[in-house]
């Protein structure tokens, strides 16, 4: 090699160098980058969850807030509990959705409202990163989804029980027509001092819901499980239902929601009340000591001896907001709260009833808590109420006129059928009707 050649190389080697560095400087700036904005890392600040009443006993809701809390300092959650009416939760919740403030980031959604809060994008689909669904009960997990996507997890399940006095009872009615016996002898018996089957009666959600069973218990429908607004044989059967309702209601067909007609029926007046899971713990749990009557819990009568009754799946789902700034920290959060062990929690000392299958199967539950078996076969037999977006304008409509016929004597008007449809169409009336 001349000296000429080994000159003409040390450009050559500077370069090379030049190369090795900057190669390196540009994978570090990556790795720096992919730190910084990692894109599976939880987004600073609090996260808030706006939610109705919380129902368990003892504030289980909180406490496992708390838990989460303890355990993720930097995404501290808080919960905003709004009323105890369904209704009044859903027009609060859609009033904060629409501002477009995006100060909420997860919402605890009736079932019911799970389509209109996707439709209207308030919700944002749960599928970066996509959450592990198996384990769920398949009813509660379908009221996450709508047009084949997930849009939440199942917080807890729900579903119309029949709470009946044992004393007076001795074996739960297996069919509507038998409890409507057993309300007339015991009226007969007690000179009405103990009367009827108090459903959740006043004008709100919990009205559609009761007449709803009413309706199924009798064979009948007002809309088959596609939505879509029956008339007919069906109908006429749900009109049977509803005069059935009426019969049994307590005299007077009093305005009771939840709470209402748990009070009534603790304080003995009621032969029978239709309720959630969550009233068989404070009756038989609570603070007071339980109660000092003797009461059992079955599933809704069915029909004829053969098919089994059927309550309305109800329950709460937890969506993440389609405007939050921490998407992924509140879903983290959902996942947490509907994690096997917060499920076990929430039912065993809460009440509410568990949305992941292996809380029912586990031994000390079922050994604590007998009536575990027969709230798992409701919950597989319930039945949902229409999946649609415009699900409460059906449910005002519908429930107008139920609280006419059952309170005021009025007739369930001519083209009611008709004026369900469109009301599940969002129209307000058919064509021709205002
Ligand atoms: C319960 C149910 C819910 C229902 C409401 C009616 O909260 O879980 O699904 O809509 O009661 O009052």
């Amino acid at each position: 090699m001349t000296s000429d050649d080994r000159y003409q190389h040390v450009p050559v080697i500077w370069g090379s160098l030049g190369t090795i560095f900057g190669v390196v400087v540009v994978l570090l700036a990556t790795a720096v980058a992919a730190l910084v904005t990692d894109p599976t890392a939880f987004e600073d600040g609090e996260i808030v969850v706006l939610s109705g009443r919380d129902d368990s006993i003892g504030g289980q809701r909180q406490a496992l807030i708390d838990q989460w809390n303890a355990l993720h300092p930097d995404n501290r959650a808080r919960i905003v509990e709004l009323s105890e009416l369904a209704d009044a939760q859903r027009s609060e919740m859609l009033a904060r959705a629409q501002s477009g403030r995006g100060e909420i980031d997860v919402y605890n959604l009736d079932v019911t409202w799970t389509a209109e809060f996707a439709e209207a994008g308030h919700i944002k689909k749960l599928d970066e990163p996509r959450p592990q669904t198996d384990g769920f009960l398949d009813g509660p997990l379908a009221t996450c989804r709508y047009h084949g996507s997930l849009w939440a997890l199942p917080f807890n399940t729900d579903v119309g029980l029949l709470f009946y006095r044992s004393d007076l009872v001795p074996h739960p009615p297996a069919t509507w027509e038998q409890l409507e016996a057993d309300v007339q002898r015991v009226r007969e018996e007690t000179g009405n001092a103990v009367d009827g089957y108090a459903g959740q009666l006043a004008d709100y959600e919990g009205l559609t819901v009761t007449a709803l069973e009413a309706m199924w218990g009798a064979g009948g429908s007002v809309v088959d499980d596609e939505g879509e607004v029956v008339d007919g044989a069906p109908f006429q059967a749900a009109m049977a239902g509803l005069g059935r309702l009426r019969a049994i209601a307590p005299a007077g067909v009093p305005a009771l929601d939840e709470t209402e007609s748990l009070s009534l029926f603790r304080s003995g007046r009621a032969l029978f009340m239709r309720n959630w899971p969550v009233a068989y713990r404070s009756l038989t749990q609570d603070a007071e000591g339980g109660s000092p009557l003797q009461i059992g819990v079955a599933p809704l009568p069915g029909q004829l001896d053969v098919l089994p009754g059927k309550g309305v799946l109800g329950g709460q789902n937890l969506a993440v907001s389609a405007l939050s700034t921490r998407p992924r920290a509140a879903q983290a959060l959902i996942e947490f709260l509907t994690s096997e062990r917060s499920q076990q929690l929430l039912f065993e000392r809460g009440g509410l009833p568990a949305t992941r299958e292996v809380v029912y199967f586990d031994q000390g539950v079922r050994d604590n808590h007998p009536y575990t078996e027969t709230l798992r076969d409701a919950i597989d037999d319930a039945r949902l109420r229409p999946v649609e977006p415009h699900y409460a304008r059906f449910s005002e409509v519908f429930r107008a006129a139920v609280e006419g016929y059952l309170r005021r004597g009025t007739e369930i008007p001519d083209g009611f059928p008709e004026q369900l449809a469109h009301a599940l169409q969002g129209r307000s009336a058919p064509p021709g009707e205002g």
